[in-house]
């Protein structure tokens, strides 16, 4: 049984990415440090799945505790690295953290990953360092902008560390999967989003609005140039996106790739608007959502969405869910985890 790492395992999409491994019968190593998660998450996916992850909480900002870890496990075949603070607000508030969670703690995992036997990593990026791309749907090749935060610029940045070190490093392999926008849970409403405080996102916005914990959804504008005059977002289903992960992961395994350095959008390639989700939601919920236009955020793109051509052609992956199957899992599971 092949054993993969997973760094921010107990996180939304790793914790859901952890259950695929899983189901495609690979050994588990987990690593969190807890500062954005729970130990329970460990739970909901043994419940899942009948295997317990071995998990290990630490501070990947520790060079000596990951030099440690790796020594323990030098059968490690790939890893797929999550670990990173992800707000994007906050990282136009505190960009040395960012830089320091997000940049420093790669590379001290790949300094590891290249030490191994088997050298394979998968990046978790993100649809973010493309910034307002000119032409949709957005495509691999699409230039990246300037990033409009730290956050985004440490998926830039983390992609540009893993290229070269691909280029200088013979045998390390890369996948960098630019994730569009992950929403809903996994269908037994055992893990799923915990934004911690008042979600930033959309979705956890909505699902707290209609359980009661949140007044009233701010619809960030509706003066854009779009159909309906608010943003456009692919948005994906947290399985289908943790599904491509292993389907990525068994690429390298296997030795399919075609360069050392990979990069896949993940998405949908529908591109929604802010109101046909809030539609979505009270399709599938039956419940009327309350919310009011509020003024443009800052920083907000005008629309996101993927060709997925290259992710459906050449990784052989595609999305099997819809808007609304992703809309109903999140508020099955808001139901669950606030007992209504
Ligand atoms: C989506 C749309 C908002 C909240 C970010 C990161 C991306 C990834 C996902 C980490 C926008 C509107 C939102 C609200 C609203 N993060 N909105 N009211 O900004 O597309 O992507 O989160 O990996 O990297 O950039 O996602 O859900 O915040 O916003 O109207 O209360 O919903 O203006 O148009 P975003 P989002």
């Amino acid at each position: 049984m092949k054993k993969i790492l997973v760094t921010g395992g107990l996180g939304f999409i790793g914790s859901h990415t952890v259950v695929e491994l899983q189901n495609e019968g690979f050994e588990v190593l987990l690593i969190d440090d807890l500062s954005n998660s729970s130990e329970s998450v460990l739970d909901g996916i043994t419940s899942i799945t009948g295997k317990k992850p071995t998990f290990t909480k630490l501070d990947l900002k520790e060079r000596s505790s990951v030099e440690n870890f790796f020594k323990q496990h030098e059968d490690i075949s790939g890893v797929i690295h999550f670990a990173a603070s992800k707000a994007v607000g906050e990282s136009v508030e505190k960009p040395l953290l960012y830089y320091e969670n997000n940049l420093n703690t790669l590379i001290y995992i790949l300094k590891e990953v290249i030490g191994l036997k088997d050298s394979n990593i998968i990046f978790s990026s993100s649809c973010t360092v493309y910034g307002q791309a000119e032409k949709m749907p957005i495509t691999e090749q699409a230039p990246t902008q300037p990033a409009e935060s730290p956050y985004g610029n440490t998926k830039q940045i983390g992609e540009e560390i893993i290229k070269d070190t691909c280029r200088a490093s013979v045998h390390l392999k890369a996948i960098a999967l630019r994730y569009f926008n992950p929403i809903g849970a996994h269908s037994s409403a055992k893990i799923g989003e915990l934004p911690i405080g008042v979600p930033q996102n959309l979705v956890p916005f909505i699902t707290q609005t209609a359980a009661g914990l949140r007044d009233c959804l701010s619809v960030f504008g509706d003066d854009y140039p779009t159909k309906d005059g608010t943003c456009i977002r692919d948005y994906i289903h947290v399985v289908d996106l943790a599904k491509a992960h292993v389907i990525a992961l068994k690429r390298l395994l296997n030795k399919d790739n075609t360069s050392n350095f990979e990069t896949f959008n993940i998405g949908t390639g529908v591109g929604s608007s802010v109101l046909e989700v809030i539609k979505s939601f009270e399709n599938v919920s039956g419940k009327s959502l309350n919310y009011k236009i509020a003024p443009r955020r800052e920083g907000d793109v005008i629309s996101a969405f993927a060709d997925t051509e290259k992710a459906n052609t050449k990784l052989g992956w595609k999305a099997q869910s819809s808007l609304d199957d992703a809309m109903r899992s999140a508020w099955k599971w808001e139901q669950k985890i606030r007992n209504l």
